[in-house]
């Protein structure tokens, strides 16, 4: 039986055969700790069909079977991440088997010229989601004392920043040499992708205080994570798109996150 099959994604043998241990910890973090890893190892490896999905975009627009090849490599590791996010909601002694959600169709963006409707999913998935996933991993892994729990969330982090690199690199590669056609396609899009982004993170980022000493299970305030999701809004990937696209496409909804900015 596959791992996800009939809307519940079941990673308790995977989960269980990574044997991790961890470092003692206050007992009433168990609770929060398992619902939010659990959530977590829904989310990774939901991520993987996304990267999927990119992959065949890219190799039915022409751009090669080497990023296509690149994109599947990036879908394992979003399964694997769910399985280590498995494997900390068992250490804790919980079940790594979860009720899966609906997803959101992969968009073809049939509206836009080929190359535009590539680098709309692109910027989406790596240089916008990616590259939040990376601050945000960041953050809570420096907060996290040294143990086997940061040892996971290191490799996971090195993970992520491939793919938001992905993103970045892809844009620099062709965006200079959009038509104006393409650049307008993409143009059209980016407030719809920030809107979507602030909408999926902020429903991720709830405003609780987490047990004190949260942080050693990766329980941190979600009001702090709020403001490195603005911070990294704006001083990294509004600046990275504003180098091909006109600031105020990509300033417009800056005015609109400040405004309900809750920090
Ligand atoms: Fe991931
Ligand atoms: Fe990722």
């Amino acid at each position: 039986m596959s791992a996800a099959e009939a809307g519940v994604l079941d990673l308790r043998d995977e989960a269980r055969a990574v044997e991790l241990e961890l470092d003692t910890y206050p007992d009433d973090l168990r609770g929060p700790a398992i619902g939010t890893w659990c959530g977590r190892m829904l989310n990774e490896y939901g991520s993987a069909g996304v990267f999927e999905a990119l992959a065949a975009q890219l190799e039915e627009t022409g751009f090669g079977e080497e990023l296509a090849r690149e994109c599947l490599g990036f879908a394992s590791e979003e399964r694997r991440h769910g399985v280590l996010c498995g494997a900390v909601v068992e250490a804790l002694g919980g079940s790594a088997r979860a009720q899966t959600r609906a997803q959101a169709p992969f968009p073809a963006h049939p509206d836009a010229p080929p190359r535009a409707a590539v680098l709309r999913n692109v910027i989406h998935v790596c240089c916008m989601s990616e590259t939040v996933a990376v601050s945000l991993i960041g953050a809570e892994r420096l907060e996290m004392p040294e143990g086997p729990l940061r040892e996971l969330l290191t490799g996971i982090y090195a993970d992520e920043i491939g793919h938001a690199r992905f993103g970045w690199r892809l844009l620099d590669a062709v965006g200079p040499s959009l038509t104006e056609a393409e650049r307008n396609a993409v143009e059209a899009y980016l407030p719809v992708a920030f809107a979507h982004l602030e909408h999926h993170e902020l429903l991720h980022l709830p405003l609780r205080q987490p047990p004190p000493d949260g942080d050693q299970l990766g329980l941190c305030a979600g009001s702090d994570a709020r403001e490195l999701f603005y911070d990294t809004l704006s001083s990294v990937i509004r600046p990275g798109l504003a180098r091909f696209f006109k600031p105020d496409r990509v300033g417009e909804a800056h005015q609109v996150d400040e405004a309900h900015r809750v920090v």
